[in-house]
């Protein structure tokens, strides 16, 4: 049966290079003849009519305030400054169309089409001076898009599937990359599905729609870092490569993932999620597709994997390989990877479609690999580029790739697209601005180094594309501003969070070390515990994050004196502590686990642990009364936080007195924050009072902080059903045993991590309103509903 499934594959393997190779005779006949130069040069002078402005215009739009486009909102603000903004959007997505949807951007269908999202996009691009970029393209965004569609559910699953692919990726490969691809992929396969369904459809079948190509979108994109990147990468040995290339051959053959048998090696808890994930995808994959795109997109997966498995095997110490060798895999690749993106969707046929893609593809593999050239040759990959700067100088009968990319240029162009004057603009647009950002990123003399081994050989060609290298405007494309923009904001997020976790670490370290109350005061010989079990419940292994809070906020962005806020810190973690006691109690929740530890009632007694939470909280007054600053201030913060632990104490009597009852989600809201919400809304609040911050500003606090605490305390009702007991260090499913009404318990699962995203949804956005830097805010939200424990 294997025999025969992979004859097939084979055939079609095959059947593919046939007309890759025809096509690439056809592409090397017209540059060997030359005959594209004149037209071309023809095209290109056309086309900069529209894009060289005499030199007054030029300081005329310079004085209007020209920038670099580094900044996603100031480059969108000044196109619209400038009037160029529909301009600019009009060209980004016909190229979308063209490149991924494989359109004729010309035909009046999809020019209205067109059209009609470069209006809503102008009207929805979410850019204002105030808003960071990467609050645009953060999860909150993203959710609140879900929300809009009402495909929360999907997108909550693809956050976490993203969240586990991070988590799970080794080392030695490019996290960020992997992830902005996987994002790409999955907003190619959304954006397809959307312009494939139209607006005639009903909104339940666009919910269903939508939530299939998210799904099918994380499925489909999981090859590329988990296949063609991993076996790109030096994680696995050579050994276990060939056992892994094989068993993605057979996948991909017969339609389902083998099992993966033994696996000795080195990486196997690696090779063991990926093998279960994408036996998870491909199952999916299989169940979504109707029969007939489903071969199709087996087989076109085959021979995309084979041409790369092709091009990958190729070694650059080879000075044999034919042009034919170098390109068709390259043709095959490029080629195929666009089908598949469209095969996944099952959409029906479109003519021209195939013929199109098919020719277009090499098109966009030259402009990539022109642009890695430098990293390829560093890893040793053969690309047309790399074995051209190998071997220009002794084997002249090798096509120069640059060369071939003109030609293609001329050939989509003219022969393909039928000379239209809308795909020549997007094209050479594009051309061009790949070179402007290569010439910008290597430097001019590098830039002039390459263009010396690559120009065409024809030299009005090659001064005239120098010429637009150096002079053209408006060649940039949104879909590139977005991706420096993503680059540059996973690296941000990613230094602020290892800054935040090494902070919150010492932090940490410092408070565990004053939290000891000493015992100074001995009253008599008479045994009195309470101290002991005060100190043995603060030891425990808690994760204070109120006074880490506290902590951010007052010394970081109040300045505040580090060891002059000791005592507001200890005060939170004491009164903290103190509402766990009682909360375990017997007659509250009936725990005996704590921090991994037995409870304080299960150590002593109960009358102990009583005594115990009103001495902590006693305790933590007494803090308070002593911190060193101006006495008002100081009676100020002590009847807010004496306010705090009466309302506190209401929320608990609120969740108790809930037991077994249908709670709305208004009731759910109030006993949350009531009982939880409050405290993180006291540890922002405190340090804003020491230090004399206005009541707008509390405002914000407040609210960031009733929606922070909820989320909290929905991912701990999360917990107490999916957590770990070794993690967390304390019982799990004791809301259940306690009958206990909670988020979990009252909407579900599912829908309490809807109600968690929404708040952290809002928190995020009362984030927004707070003047100052709010990085550590955002630290610890994402923490909070990301948390293990
Ligand atoms: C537990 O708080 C009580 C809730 C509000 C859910 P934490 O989860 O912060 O507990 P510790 O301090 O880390 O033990
Ligand atoms: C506790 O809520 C709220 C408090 C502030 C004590 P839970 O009862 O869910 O907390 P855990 O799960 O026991 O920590
Ligand atoms: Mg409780
Ligand atoms: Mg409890
Ligand atoms: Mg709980």
């Amino acid at each position: 049966m294997y025999e025969k499934f992979r004859k097939e594959a084979d055939d079609c393997y095959r059947r593919a290079e046939e007309m890759a190779t025809d096509y690439f005779k056809s592409l090397s006949v017209q540059l060997e003849s030359k005959t594209y130069a004149t037209t071309l040069i023809n095209d290109i002078q056309t086309w900069k009519q529209d894009h060289i402005y005499s030199s007054l215009l030029t300081r005329f739009s310079r004085g209007k305030g020209k920038l670099n486009p580094r900044s996603y909102n100031q480059y969108i603000q000044w196109l619209e400054f400038t009037g160029k903004l529909d301009g600019y959007l009009d060209r980004s997505i016909s190229y979308i169309f063209m490149r991924d949807l494989g359109k004729d951007v010309n035909s009046p269908d999809t020019r209205n089409r067109i059209r009609s999202i470069v209006d809503d996009l102008k009207n929805q691009l979410p850019y204002t001076s105030k808003t960071d970029s990467r609050e645009m393209f953060s999860m909150a965004y993203l959710y609140r898009w879900a929300q809009k569609e009402g495909v929360e559910s999907s997108i909550i699953w693809v956050m976490d599937k993203l969240k586990s692919v991070s988590a799970n990726l080794p080392k030695g490969m490019n996290h960020d990359e992997a992830k902005r691809k996987l994002i790409k992929i999955i907003a190619g396969v959304i954006i397809h599905q959307i312009e494939e369904m139209g607006d005639q459809i009903s909104a339940k079948e666009r919910v269903r729609k939508l939530d299939e190509a998210i799904r099918l979108g994380y499925c489909y994109g999981l090859t590329y870092p988990f296949i063609d990147d991993l076996l790109d990468s030096d994680v696995l040995s050579d050994e276990e490569k060939l056992k892994y290339s094989s068993l993605i051959r057979s996948t991909l053959i017969t339609e389902s993932v083998p099992d993966l048998g033994l696996w000795v090696e080195a990486n196997k808890n690696l090779i063991q999620y990926i093998h279960s994930e994408l036996r998870e995808a491909y199952t999916y994959i299989h169940e979504r597709l109707r029969r007939e795109a489903r071969e199709d997109f087996f087989e076109q997966s085959y021979v995309f994997f084979h041409s790369q498995e092709v091009d990958r095997n190729k070694n650059l110490s080879n000075a044999n390989y034919t042009n034919e060798e170098l390109y068709v895999p390259v043709i095959l690749k490029s080629a195929f990877s666009r089908l598949i993106a469209r095969s996944v969707l099952s959409v029906k046929e479109d003519e021209g479609f195939d013929n199109r893609t098919f020719f277009y593809g090499i098109y966009n593999q030259l402009a990539d690999d022109f642009a890695d050239m430098f990293g390829d040759m560093e890893a040793g990959a053969v690309t047309p580029y790399t074995y051209y700067l190998n071997y220009h100088e002794v084997r002249k009968d090798l096509i120069n790739p640059f060369e071939l990319y003109w030609t293609v240029i001329f050939n989509l162009i003219h022969n393909v697209y039928g000379s239209d004057t809308k795909a020549r603009e997007i094209i050479l647009n594009r051309a061009m601005n790949g070179l402007k950002r290569f010439k910008e990123r290597v430097g001019d003399k590098k830039y002039n180094e390459v263009m010396a081994i690559f120009a065409t050989g024809i030299p009005k060609l090659d001064k005239l594309i120098q010429k637009m290298v150096r002079k053209a405007e408006d060649v940039d494309f949104l879909d590139k501003l977005l991706r420096d923009q993503i680059i540059a904001d996973f690296k941000n997020e990613r230094i602020e969070r290892e800054d935040f976790v090494t902070i919150a670490k010492t932090v940490r370290d410092q408070i565990n070390n004053v939290l000891h109350i000493p015992k100074t005061d001995i009253i008599s010989s008479l045994e009195e515990p309470i101290i002991d079990a005060a100190n043995y419940s603060v030891q425990g292994d808690g994760k204070r994050l109120r006074p880490i809070m506290t902590w951010v906020m007052g010394v970081h962005e109040y300045g505040l004196d580090q060891s002059a806020i000791v005592p507001l810190l200890k005060s939170l973690e004491y009164m903290h502590t103190a509402s766990l006691i009682f909360d375990d109690l017997p007659a509250q929740d009936d725990s005996s686990y704590r921090r991994g530890r037995l409870t304080v009632h299960e150590v002593y007694n109960t009358a102990v642990a009583e005594l115990t939470g009103l001495y902590l909280t006693q305790e933590a007054v007494v803090e308070q009364a002593s911190l060193g600053f101006d006495p008002k201030v100081v009676l100020r913060l002590i009847q807010y936080s004496a306010g705090k632990t009466t309302e506190m104490c209401r929320g608990q009597a609120m969740d108790l007195n809930s037991k077994g009852k249908q709670l709305t989600l208004d009731q759910l809201n109030t006993i949350c924050f009531y009982k939880t919400g409050i405290a993180f809304e006291a540890s922002l609040v405190m340090p804003a009072i020491l230090a004399g911050k206005q009541e707008e500003e509390i405002e914000a606090l407040k609210t960031f902080a009733y929606h922070a605490g909820i989320a909290f305390q929905i991912k701990d009702d999360l917990l107490d059903v999916e957590g770990d007991l070794e993690l967390l260090g304390k019982p799990v499913g004791q809301d259940v045993e306690n009958n206990n009404s909670n988020f979990v318990s009252i909407l579900g699962i599912e829908d309490a991590r809807k109600a968690m995203w929404d708040h952290y949804c809002h928190a995020m956005e009362a984030l927004q309103k707070l003047q100052y830097k709010t990085g550590y805010l955002k630290q610890i939200l994402n923490y909070t509903i990301n948390r293990e424990y």
